[in-house]
């Protein structure tokens, strides 16, 4: 909790003349001219992050949802302060979003840091916007709630519910193997995308919405409205008034997680069968709270909990339809026997305390599933380890294809996600279904680690109506997406990682029952093979060069080393 001592509202963070008077004064004849007198500056002040953008489209309805926070915070006697920041669209930030999320994380911190306000309200959505807010909420350290854009609801096409951007990829395969002409590829492509908000299946940006409510940074029931209903508007309003209670309180991000509230999220994340990018965004979270976090806790959360939620892409249904079950809070209470109910939330609650009015998923819909009556198996997101991944790697089992999951072949490698681009469909590579399609060059320090892991299936395996092959990475692969995919190999290659000393045809083996993914080459092929590496070189300037330099591995959160002590550094 913040010191009882410490300067409120308009005092807090001076700006630095030499007299703290004189910038009390000077902040006062700035605000009369925005038509602030001192009465209003009386008040506490809640600082509202918002991440509008014109190439933004996830947050198209950004602008209303701040005014719902500010009325919310006007409301409860507080006086709000809306800031921007950058903010990151998925489809339109190149070569991807993830290069970006430290940046934000940082930009956001250092503007909470240098600004005065009590309390904070992040308004996020896309996917790493959420996880970036989080972490800068976290290393700020002042009370924080978390409010999110929302899903789209889901388009149509002949009939046909669709979904970005699992059915973007479902259509796309099918139009490469033939299935769909051009008219009608551009027919779905008008559909896909029908309202403003997030994706609406269980990607990364649903899957971070349900993962800031679990751990409490977000007031219950905001993950699941989607963008276009009054209930999204509703929980912004609500959010601003929370957060006036919360300046007073001065509760912090830190003193509401624990090492519980990310075993919790890791439930969920399995329950929902979510992305595979929140196993890092989490990680990155944790190491900022000093809490240590593994692939072996996502291995504990994923060896109890099965699948329950019926969302794209482990299931069939949409976000709108987890709203309309229960969202979160339906989903708690199905999972509260296996949650740590100690942990806490922003409201000041126990987790036992804020489930005690919700209510188990009724028995007339079929989207939230009880546990006695799971979608699918344990085990929807797993990490695994072996000879090609030291460090651990992940797999989305449940969008898997279970006759893959025990699977040997030899490799064809890429040796970059631009070298995949432009040799994948080259006939001459003579690939077939049982090839193992290795990319390197695609982790933290090569690029930024890109949403490449799910290769296309080459174009004439498609024709042929081959619609997943074992592919393995160290980049990552958006949380829409499906298929055999193993990612986040680590160390990565372009940290002399094992994928770096793969060849075409050398034998691969993945056996996820027994969680191994292994290069087979004997040892001395291995050494012989390793003093041939050579370094990469880095970018040239700026952001990327300091990234380069600094970016922590997957399995650590691949956050900045200096933004993120880690457990057994942090004080
Ligand atoms: Fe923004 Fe999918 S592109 S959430």
């Amino acid at each position: 909790m913040a010191s009882a001592n410490q300067p409120t509202g308009i005092n807090r963070q001076l700006t630095s003349y030499g007299d703290p008077e004189f910038s009390r004064y000077l902040r006062r004849a700035f605000l009369a001219s925005a038509g602030y007198d001192r009465t209003d500056l009386e008040r506490p002040i809640v600082g509202v992050v918002d991440t509008s953008s014109d190439y933004n489209t996830c947050h198209r309805n950004m602008p209303e949802l701040i005014s719902a926070i500010k009325r919310g915070v006007l409301e409860a006697g507080g006086l709000p302060f809306a800031f921007p920041t950058i903010s990151l669209n998925e489809i339109l930030c190149s070569p991807t979003t993830m290069l970006f999320r430290n940046l934000l994380a940082m930009e956001t911190e250092e503007m909470i840091r240098a600004q005065p306000m009590d309390a904070v309200v992040l308004a996020g959505g896309c996917d790493k916007t959420v996880p970036a807010q989080m972490m800068a909420a976290v290393s700020a350290n002042i009370p924080a709630l978390c409010v999110v854009t929302g899903s789209m609801i889901t388009g149509d096409w002949q009939g046909t519910r669709l979904g970005a951007c699992t059915d973007c990829r479902r259509y796309w395969n099918s139009y490469r193997g033939g299935e769909i002409s051009d008219q009608e590829i551009e027919a779905v492509e008008q559909s896909l995308c029908p309202t403003t908000g997030t994706c609406m299946v269980m990607g990364s940006a649903s899957t971070m919405a349900c993962l800031a409510e679990v751990m409490g940074l977000m007031l219950p029931g905001g993950a699941a409205p989607p963008a276009v209903t009054a209930d999204r508007l509703r929980h912004a309003t609500a959010s601003g008034r929370a957060a006036v209670e919360l300046a007073t309180s001065a509760r912090t991000p830190v003193d509401v997680l624990s090492p519980g509230s990310f075993k919790n999220a890791l439930k969920v994340l399995v329950a929902v069968g979510g992305s595979t990018n929140a196993i890092i965004h989490l990680t990155a979270i944790a190491r900022r709270a000093g809490i240590a976090l593994s692939l072996e806790d996502l291995n504990e959360a994923s060896k109890q909990v099965p699948l329950l939620v019926d969302c794209k892409p482990s299931g069939n249904g949409y976000m709108e339809d987890f709203y309309k079950a229960g969202g979160m809070p339906t989903l708690l209470k199905t999972l509260e026997p296996l949650l740590d109910l100690t942990a806490k939330t922003a409201a000041g609650l126990t987790l036992n305390e804020a489930l005690q009015d919700c209510q188990p998923p009724g028995d007339w819909q079929t989207t939230i599933r009880p546990l006695s009556a799971s979608l699918g198996p344990t085990g929807s997101l797993i990490g695994l380890s072996g000879t090609l991944a030291p460090n651990g790697a992940v797999i989305k089992q449940s969008a898997a294809s279970p006759d893959l999951l025990k699977h040997r072949g030899p490799a064809v490698v890429f040796e970059s996600p631009e070298d995949a681009a432009q040799r994948l469909d080259d006939p001459a590579l003579k690939i077939t279904p049982d090839h193992v399609m290795v990319l390197r060059g695609a982790g933290p320090i090569a690029s930024g680690m890109p949403e490449a892991g799910a290769l296309p299936i080459p174009q004439y395996l498609a024709k042929e109506g081959v619609r997943d092959m074992v592919r393995i990475s160290d980049g990552r692969m958006s949380g829409t997406a499906f298929g055999t995919v193993v990612l986040h190999c680590t160390p990565e290659s372009a940290a002399g990682g094992p994928l770096a000393l793969v060849e075409d045809g050398d034998e691969i083996e993945l056996d996820v029952p027994r969680r191994q993914v292994n290069l087979l080459i004997d040892n001395r092929e291995r050494d012989r093979r390793k003093t041939n590496l050579k370094p990469p070189q880095l970018p040239e300037r700026g952001w990327r060069r300091l990234y380069a330099q600094h970016v922590l591995p997957a399995n650590l959160g691949a956050d900045l080393d200096f933004l993120a002590p880690g457990p057994s550094e942090a004080s």
